[in-house]
C-alpha cells in the first residue's frame, strides 16, 4: 500500500523524468487520438472566451493550448512537475506568468477564482482525489464547472482483451524504449487498471460538494469525460 507522500514523490519523479519525451509518446501511443479527446471534452463543456480557466495537472499544456484555440485567454496552468511545466513554457510563450507549480490537493488560489477547471489524464495520478475535488469546489465560482478527461477500460469484453494486450505488453515496451524510463510506462497501465476498478469519479465529485455530474465514454470506452457542476 503506497501512502500519499510516496505516491506524490513517485508521480513527480516519473513526470520529471519523461517530460522531454511526453508529447512524442502521447502522439505515438494514442495514434493522435488524445488530441481529439481533449477537443471533444472542451466542446462538450461549451467553454468560451468568457472563461477563467485553471488547467490542473496541465503537464506540457495540451489542454490549455486547445482551450486557447477556442478563444479562452485567461488560463492558469498548475502542475506538480517542474519539468513538465518547463516544456509547457517552451511550447507557449503566451502563458508565461500563468503557471504554478503546485499539487491539486492544495491549490494556492482564493475561493471562487475560476469559472472552469480542466484536468486531462491527471486525476488518476492525484495522491488524494477527494482532496483535489474539494479544492476544485473551493476555487470555482458558484456556477463553475470541472471537466475531467481520464482513461478507462473498455466495457466490451473482446475490445477490453485486445486493449489490455496493447496496454500491458506493447505500450510499456515502446514507452520505456523511447523515454528510457521503464517505471513510467509500467506505471501507466497499472494506474489505469487500479483507477478503473477502484475509483468512481461521480461519487467523489458529489462527496466534494458538486451537485450535477455527467459522464460520457469516448472511443470504445477507452477514455471518459466527466463534467461536474458546482
Ligand atoms: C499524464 S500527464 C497529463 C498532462 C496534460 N494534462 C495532458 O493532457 O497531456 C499527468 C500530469 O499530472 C501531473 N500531476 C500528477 N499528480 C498531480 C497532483 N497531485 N497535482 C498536480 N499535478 C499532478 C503530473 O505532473 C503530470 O504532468
Amino acid at each position: 500500500m503506497v501512502n500519499n507522500s510516496e505516491k506524490k514523490n513517485q508521480v513527480n519523479r516519473i513526470f520529471d523524468s519523461i517530460a522531454h519525451r511526453y508529447d512524442l509518446l502521447n502522439r505515438l501511443l494514442s495514434a493522435g487520438v488524445d488530441i481529439y479527446w481533449r477537443k471533444k471534452a472542451l466542446r462538450m463543456s461549451n467553454i468560451n472566451s468568457d472563461a477563467i480557466l485553471l488547467d490542473v495537472a496541465c503537464g506540457t499544456g495540451d489542454f490549455a493550448i486547445e482551450a486557447k484555440k477556442l478563444g479562452v485567454t485567461r488560463i492558469t496552468g498548475a502542475d506538480l512537475s517542474l519539468n513538465m511545466l518547463k516544456f509547457f513554457n517552451k511550447k507557449s510563450d503566451w502563458s508565461k506568468g500563468n503557471m504554478v507549480k503546485t499539487v491539486a490537493e492544495n491549490l494556492p488560489f482564493s475561493d471562487s477564482t475560476f469559472s472552469h477547471i480542466t484536468v486531462a489524464f491527471g486525476v488518476r495520478n492525484f495522491y488524494n482525489i477527494l482532496e483535489g475535488f474539494e479544492n476544485f469546489n473551493r476555487v470555482l465560482k458558484d456556477d463553475g464547472i470541472a471537466i475531467v478527461l481520464e482513461f478507462q477500460l473498455p466495457e466490451n469484453k473482446l475490445i477490453r482483451k485486445l486493449y489490455l494486450f496493447y496496454f500491458n505488453k506493447l505500450l510499456p515496451a515502446i514507452g520505456s524504449f523511447v523515454s528510457k524510463d521503464k517505471e513510467a510506462y509500467s506505471y501507466l497501465p497499472e494506474s489505469v487498471e487500479k483507477f478503473d476498478s477502484e475509483i468512481n469519479l461521480v461519487d467523489l465529485f458529489k462527496k466534494a460538494g458538486f451537485c450535477k455530474v455527467q459522464t460520457k465514454r469516448l472511443t470504445f470506452g477507452i477514455a471518459q469525460v466527466t463534467i461536474a457542476a458546482k
